[in-house]
C-alpha cells in the first residue's frame, strides 16, 4: 500500500454512489446496516447551500454512517472552501467534488460535468478546499472520461493530473463522457457508451492515485472484476435497486456471516422507531427498503404493501412486519 494515500484502501473498495433525491440520511443508514465496510456518500448539495441552507437538513447524518463522504457541487474555490470546512466540522469523512453531473441547471451554475473542461478551476476549488479542512478528512473528485466529443486521453489525464497537483489522491471515474446537449441525466447515465478501460489506464499510469471504477455494475462478478484493475467499484443504481447486493459483497470481501433479508430489515427497527418517535414518518424511510427483496418470492407483494401503506396516518413498524410477512419462508426464518 502506498502510504500517502489519502484512504484507508479497504474502506475504498465498495462504495455507494451519490444519488441525489436517493441517498439521504436514511438510505445511507439502510445501507450502512447491509454493507459495514461499505464507503458512503451524501446527494450532491451545492455549496451555497450548505452555507445559507437549513443544514440541520441538508447534513443530516447518523453516527452509524461513518465512513461517509459529503458530495458538494459548485465551482467557486471560495465558497466550496466554506462549504467543505462546515462539512468536516459536522464530521464528514471526506469531501468529494462533483466534476460529473450533467443537468442543465448544473451546467447554467457551471460546475458538475462542465468542469472537466476547467482543469485549473477544479484544481483551485480542490486546493481552497484542502486548505480549509483538517488533513484527516481527504478532499476528492468525482469525475466522468469526458463531456461531449472529447475522446482524447491526453485530456482525460491532464484533467487528473492538474486536479491531482492540487492534492486530490481520489478519484472516482463514471467511466463515460457526459453528453451536455440533448440528452436528460437518466439519457446521460445510460447512453454514453462505458470505458472502463480509461479507467484502468489512469490506475496504471498513476499507482500513486486512487482510483474508484464507476458505471453499469450490477452483479457481484463485475463489481470483483474491477477490483482486480483498480482501488474500488462503486455502485449506484443496482445497489438503490437490490440493496441486498450491497450486503453480498460486503461479505463476499470483508467476511462474516451472510444474514436474511428480513434479519437485516429487523435490524433496522430501532431507527425506524426512533425516527417515528421524531415525527419523520415512515414514507421517507420505507421508500429506501422497497428493493430488499427485488426478484425474490413475494418482492413484489412487500414492496406494494410498503409503497401503499407508508404514507398512510400512523404508519410504523407495524406495516413494515406485514409486508415482510408476505416474502418466502427463508426471509421470514428467522423471525424475533
Ligand atoms: C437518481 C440519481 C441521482 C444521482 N445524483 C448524483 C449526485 O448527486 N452526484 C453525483 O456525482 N452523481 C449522481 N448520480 C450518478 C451516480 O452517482 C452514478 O455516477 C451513476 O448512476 C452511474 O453509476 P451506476 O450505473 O452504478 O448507477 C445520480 C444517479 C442517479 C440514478
Amino acid at each position: 500500500m502506498n502510504p500517502a494515500f489519502p484512504i484507508p484502501p479497504a474502506q475504498l473498495r465498495l462504495s455507494v454512489a451519490p444519488m441525489m433525491d436517493w441517498t439521504d440520511t436514511h438510505c445511507r443508514v439502510f445501507h450502512r446496516l447491509l454493507a459495514p465496510h461499505a464507503r458512503l456518500y451524501t446527494e450532491m448539495v451545492h455549496a451555497n447551500a450548505v452555507i445559507h441552507g437549513d443544514r440541520g437538513r441538508l447534513l443530516a447524518m447518523d453516527p452509524v454512517e461513518h465512513p461517509v463522504a459529503l458530495q458538494l457541487g459548485g465551482s467557486e474555490p471560495e465558497l466550496l472552501a466554506q462549504a467543505a470546512r462546515i462539512g468536516a466540522e459536522h464530521g464528514f469523512d471526506e469531501i468529494n467534488l462533483n466534476c460529473g453531473c450533467p443537468s442543465d441547471r448544473v451546467q447554467a451554475g457551471r460546475f458538475g460535468a462542465c468542469l472537466m473542461r476547467e482543469p485549473q478551476l477544479v484544481a483551485d476549488s480542490v486546493a481552497a478546499m484542502i486548505a480549509a479542512v483538517p488533513a484527516s478528512v481527504p478532499v476528492t473528485v468525482k469525475c466522468r472520461l469526458g463531456v461531449d466529443d472529447d475522446h482524447d486521453w491526453d485530456r482525460f489525464r491532464g484533467f487528473i493530473d492538474t486536479v491531482a497537483a492540487a492534492g486530490c489522491g481520489m478519484f472516482v471515474i463514471h467511466a463515460r463522457n457526459a453528453w451536455l446537449q440533448g440528452l436528460s441525466p437518466k439519457e446521460n447515465r445510460e447512453i454514453p457508451p462505458l470505458r472502463y478501460d480509461w479507467a484502468y489506464r489512469l490506475k496504471r499510469e498513476r499507482p500513486d492515485l486512487q482510483v474508484v471504477v464507476n458505471g453499469g455494475i450490477a452483479t457481484p462478478e463485475e463489481a470483483a472484476q474491477h477490483l482486480r484493475h483498480a482501488d474500488g467499484a462503486m455502485l449506484g443504481r443496482a445497489a438503490y435497486h437490490d440493496p441486498y447486493l450491497l450486503h453480498r459483497l460486503d461479505v463476499a470481501w470483508f467476511g462474516g456471516e451472510l444474514r436474511s433479508r428480513g434479519e437485516l430489515l429487523r435490524g433496522l427497527r430501532p431507527y425506524v422507531e426512533a425516527q417515528l418517535a421524531r415525527g419523520v414518518y415512515l414514507k421517507h424511510i420505507a421508500r429506501h427498503l422497497l428493493g430488499l427483496f427485488a426478484g425474490e418470492r413475494g418482492g413484489r407483494a412487500f414492496r406494494q404493501v410498503l409503497s401503499e401503506g407508508a404514507h398512510k396516518p400512523g404508519a410504523d413498524w407495524a406495516l413494515v412486519e406485514r409486508a415482510l410477512a408476505l416474502t418466502g419462508p427463508d426471509a421470514r426464518a428467522d423471525a424475533a
